[in-house]
């Protein structure tokens, strides 16, 4: 299994608007970070949406290794 690439070892704050989806990057390829820009095609990875619940701050992952996908979950700490 290949691993993704880690865009940054820290997450991005996002401002989310309730009832609008967001599609997360799992390869860490994509230059819109933390968002999908297509950059995936050919490789094992794809997008994992959000979908907003609240207009609020959320902590998408950027080092793309969070079990809790696609949010932060601290796991960028250890690498
Ligand atoms: Fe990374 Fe699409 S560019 S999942
Ligand atoms: Fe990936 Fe925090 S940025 S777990």
């Amino acid at each position: 299994m290949t691993e993704p690439v880690i865009a940054q070892k820290s997450p991005y704050a996002v401002e989310v608007k309730a009832g609008r989806s967001y599609w997360w990057c799992a390869c860490g390829k994509s230059a819109k970070q933390p968002f999908c820009d297509g950059s995936h095609k050919g490789s094992a990875f794809a997008p994992v949406e959000y979908k907003a619940t609240a207009d609020r701050t959320v902590f998408f992952c950027g080092c793309k290794r969070s079990k809790k996908a696609p949010l932060c979950d601290g796991s960028h700490n250890s690498l």
